[in-house]
């Protein structure tokens, strides 16, 4: 049986999959709360890690050490750098970068792992496929790639090397998190996004009104995968 850790930061961005995914046992071990079930022949764990790298890359820890997952899906919202992108549109990520990891002085490149030559994260090929098999007519889909920090990112976070230098097309607080841990435990992982703002002045206030009505069109792509696999 395939094993899934299915991982989201809040709440809403997890909610519309649970009730599909049938009935689940929850577990608590330590500080981490998940669900597990099983899906036609799938073994899921459902998980929130909160916000922020430090929450994410703890969960991702926790859950390659001991549940010893397959796959890793990281499904939830993002804020759009690529002028295509609307509000609603889902982001497939394939690249990953932390934005706020900055060693300039020190010599390294923005982004990178000091004294590792990593800087960019890529998902899984396999699972980025399938998810782009995957078509609604209420919204476009996209491949990007993402950038990730410890920022909720509005107008005057915006730097230009957000898309010259990192060229990045969306941007979140978890992805390169999971990116990172994930690939020091050869786990392949998807990061899929819905746009809830476009990280301007409106951020704020787009994210709150549109964070539960966009965050199941993720849902469904994940619902996709899980059908496909
Ligand atoms: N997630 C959704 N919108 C975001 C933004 N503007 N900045 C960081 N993370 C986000």
């Amino acid at each position: 049986q395939v094993r899934i850790a299915i991982i989201g930061a809040l709440p809403e961005e997890l909610e519309k999959l649970k009730p599909q995914l049938g009935s689940a046992k929850s577990i608590n071990h330590g500080p981490f709360q998940y669900e597990e079930c099983s899906y036609k022949n799938i073994n899921c764990l459902l998980a929130l890690s909160g916000i922020g790298k430090v929450q994410a890359a703890m969960l991702v820890q926790h859950i390659a050490d001991i549940w010893k997952p397959d796959y890793f899906i990281f499904t939830g919202v993002a804020g759009a750098l690529n002028e295509e992108y609307d509000t609603g549109d889902v982001v497939i990520g394939t690249e990953f970068i932390q934005h706020d990891l900055e060693l300039n002085a020190l010599g390294f490149e923005r982004g990178e792992i000091p004294y590792t030559k990593e800087k960019v994260f890529h998902a899984c090929d396999f699972l980025c496929n399938m998810a782009e098999s995957f078509h609604t007519e209420n919204h476009k889909t996209f491949k990007g790639r993402i950038l990730t920090g410890d920022q909720f990112i509005t107008h005057e976070h915006v730097k230009p090397y957000f898309t010259e230098e990192l060229a990045g097309d969306a941007v979140e607080m978890e992805g390169a998190a999971l990116a990172f841990v994930a690939s020091r435990h050869k786990i392949p992982f998807l990061v899929i996004r819905t746009i809830s703002d476009r990280a301007d002045g409106n951020a704020a206030c787009d994210f709150n009104t549109l964070l539960p009505l966009v965050a199941e069109n993720s849902c469904y792509m994940v619902k996709h995968i899980l059908d496909s696999i």
